[in-house]
């Protein structure tokens, strides 16, 4: 998959690339991602990116022009027939794992971050073919979402979890919350790991699990379940924790 990015800040991305799994990911060639300044692709000397809203009011609008410009200038050598082109704005539909898993999909992902202002609405019509949301609150730009998609979208590509269950188990991506975990020691300050997964008896704990995962989800995330069909067992839970029975 190739990445490009077109910011007025690909400082702020740095760090984010370089480290942990999105660094591996680029060393090992699982991804390519790119920065890209728009500010290089504006038309005049003072390489304006933005200019005053027709019909008044405040704030500044991002000219058409240098975002075209550097879309034309990554679609030149696009590896894909058909790239995604996202604008990251919280008008746009909220990102989500299925999202991720479908854009996870493509051979090339160009991420268009504003900042401060708003787009020209003529890119949002004429460019882009997905507006995305990270969330119901305002950031001051879409470099911070932009850097959520990616981390979101790279880590499901093929190689780049070492163990290939662990995208799989996420929490999302089976449609309900984890599981809780423990790891040592089995006893710390005089609170226990439970019984039942240090007994060894993988049937029971994988019972255990997913009655957890099913609770967990139900006491948080009960939207998450009305669009989940249930199994019978899943039910007769669930009954059980409306009884205030806890697993
Ligand atoms: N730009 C500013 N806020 C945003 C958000 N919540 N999602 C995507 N882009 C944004």
């Amino acid at each position: 998959m190739r990445i490009d990015i077109l910011t007025l800040f690909p400082e702020m991305f740095e760090g984010v690339l370089a480290a942990s799994i999105l660094g591996k990911a680029r060393e090992k060639g699982a991804v390519v991602i790119n920065t890209v300044n728009f500010r290089d692709f504006a038309l005049d000397k003072h390489r304006t990116v933005d200019d005053v809203p027709y019909g008044g009011g405040g704030g500044m609008v991002l000219k058409p022009e240098p975002i075209f410009a550097a879309v034309e200038h990554v679609l030149a050598d696009s590896p894909s027939r058909a790239p995604r082109i996202l604008m990251m704005t919280p008008q746009g539909e909220t990102f989500t794992q299925a999202k991720a898993e479908q854009l996870a999909q493509e051979k090339h992902l160009i991420l268009i971050c504003g900042h401060y202002e708003g787009f020209d609405e003529r890119i949002r019509e004429h460019l882009v073919t997905d507006e995305l949301s990270i969330g119901d609150y305002v950031l001051t730009g879409g470099e911070i979402p932009a850097m959520a998609v990616v981390d979101c979208v790279v880590r499901l590509l093929p190689g780049v979890l070492g163990n290939e269950r662990s995208a799989a188990a996420d929490s999302f991506s089976t449609g309900l919350l984890e599981y809780p975990q423990y790891t040592r020691p089995a006893s710390f300050r005089g609170w226990d790991v439970p019984d039942i997964l240090l007994s060894g008896h993988h049937a029971n704990i994988e019972e255990w699990r997913n009655r957890q995962a099913l609770y967990r989800t139900w006491l948080r995330r009960p939207d998450l379940l009305e669009r989940r069909p249930l199994d019978e067992k899943q039910k007769r839970w669930i009954r059980e924790f409306e009884q205030g029975i806890k697993p």
